[in-house]
């Protein structure tokens, strides 16, 4: 399955819609290899895709703590079960069964649905944020989340 990325899945916070867009193309990529067979490729996308997920959902919670958004306790819980499907299926998928197909549905399905819903509820206020906070300021964030994230 394979998504086409638009612009009514943005949330209007470029370090977040960049981490979304990424993951779609990670999917994306499951998709290509499914087709070609490239078992080695697959394996490697597949692996990437699953960090670069869970480091996306740190950096998201880390974001959503330093604006004190209300609901990061119900969002964490949102994540946290995700995280449990994800390292399921990759449970399966160390033993040697295939499971990208359903792991790229899974988790576009789940994306989707959760950047439309959730990810859009805390967006406002971290976009509130940004506006009092100056562009420098902004930056350090982003590298210092990044490195501490994302391998
Ligand atoms: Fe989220």
């Amino acid at each position: 399955m394979k998504m086409q990325w638009t612009d009514e899945y943005e949330i209007g916070i470029g370090v977040i819609d960049g981490q979304h867009q990424r993951i779609v193309e990670y999917i994306n990529r499951i998709d290509d290899f499914e087709q070609s067979g490239d078992q080695e490729a697959m394996n490697d996308v597949l692996a990437s895709l699953v960090d670069y997920t869970l480091s996306h959902f740190a950096f998201e919670e880390a974001l959503m703590e330093d604006v004190g958004y209300q609901e990061l306790a119900e969002h964490k819980l949102t994540h946290d079960s995700f995280r449990r499907q994800i390292e399921r299926l990759k449970a399966r998928h160390d033993q040697g069964e295939k499971v990208a197909v359903e792991l790229s549905e899974m988790l576009l399905t789940w994306l989707l649905k959760h950047i439309m819903t959730d990810d859009q509820s805390y967006a406002p206020q971290v976009r509130k944020q940004l506006l009092t906070t100056p562009m420098q300021e902004q930056k350090n964030w982003v590298r210092r989340a990044t490195e501490r994230f994302f391998s």
